[in-house]
């Protein structure tokens, strides 16, 4: 992704953006309350077109406005949904973030795990990237890795044994010298898939059990693009029951990016009374305790 396009895309499109939602959504101003943005975590272009945007809505239209953590937004897009008793432990998996987060209460979010290179999903769109597949390379991936066999290539599953970071940037070098050395033309792009795809979901699902096993966690929410990821999907489900643990996995439309799991986390802080003033800026690394 090139920062500098994708924050002359939101200039572009963020006004159309906006009037689609109203028409998907059938309804007009007279129905929206409140105003909720995302203020971090990001790239700075993208959350200055945005918080721009939204405050000049909140200023013209006289509505409240809310600032949303990213990431604490794709934790709570399950509640859009389902009613989960907290304590949880969350897998957040997408294309900035892998993180394992145990969610004690409201405000009481302790990371317990995150990526120390790539996240999971950045390893999908760069492993595409490198086959000339179309960006994002997860849900292509995700497509071509059914036809093929998992078992067929075996690549690292990085840090299994120790704490709970992630790391994904060997496995994607391993799936790219195996290309380079066997050669384009001549590898099975299924079977690779499969195999790279596998070891992505191996790590996460083996990571997720055993953080819930050490913190005596009982519920798994998985949330983020990449949990749309359907092999992740079907193992979570074959794993986890028979241990006593519950799965929450948001519908396709909530895990990747979406504008009602921004609304989602403002109900908390609009319940509180947290609103935002007109002076607010966006902070590209704005902590999960926002
Ligand atoms: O949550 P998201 O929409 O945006 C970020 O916050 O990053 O996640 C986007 C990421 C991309 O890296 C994309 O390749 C990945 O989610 N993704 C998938 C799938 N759908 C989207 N990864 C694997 N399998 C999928 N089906
Ligand atoms: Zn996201």
């Amino acid at each position: 992704m090139v920062p500098e396009i994708a924050s002359r895309k939101h200039v572009e499109l963020i006004d159309s953006v906006v009037e689609e939602a109203f028409e998907k959504a059938k309804i007009g101003w007279g129905e929206v309350g409140y105003v909720a943005v995302t203020l971090g975590p990001g790239l700075i272009g993208a959350l200055l077109v945005g918080v721009a945007f939204a405050q000049g809505l909140s200023y013209s239209r006289s509505l409240p406005l809310v600032g949303v953590n990213h990431v604490l937004a794709h934790v709570w897009s399950i509640f859009l949904e389902k009613k989960i008793k907290i304590p949880f432990l969350s897998l957040v998996v997408s294309g900035g973030h892998t993180s394992l987060i145990e969610v004690k209460g409201e405000r009481e979010l302790e990371v317990i795990g995150e990526t120390l290179d790539d996240a999971a999903g950045e390893a999908f769109d760069k492993v595409a990237k490198f086959l000339d597949l179309p960006y994002p390379g997860g849900p292509v991936i995700d497509r071509l890795a059914k036809e093929g066999n998992s078992q067929a290539i075996s690549f690292p599953r990085a840090m299994m044994e120790e704490g709970f970071d992630f790391s994904f940037s060997g496995l994607k070098t391993a799936v790219i010298n195996y290309v380079k050395k066997e050669g384009k033309e001549r590898i099975n792009l299924s079977d690779l898939l499969a195999s790279f795809e596998e070891a992505v979901v191996d790590v996460l699902v083996l990571k997720s059990l055993r953080a819930l096993k050490e913190r005596g966690l009982k519920r798994l929410v998985v949330s983020g693009g990449v949990a749309a990821n359907s092999r992740l999907r079907e193992k979570l489900r074959q794993l986890l029951p028979p241990e006593g643990i519950e799965v929450f996995l948001p519908s396709l439309s909530l895990c990747t990016d979406n504008a009602a799991m921004v609304a989602a986390a403002a109900v908390p802080k609009i319940k509180r009374g947290e609103f935002l003033d007109l002076t607010a800026s966006p902070d590209p690394n704005l902590p999960l305790s926002y």
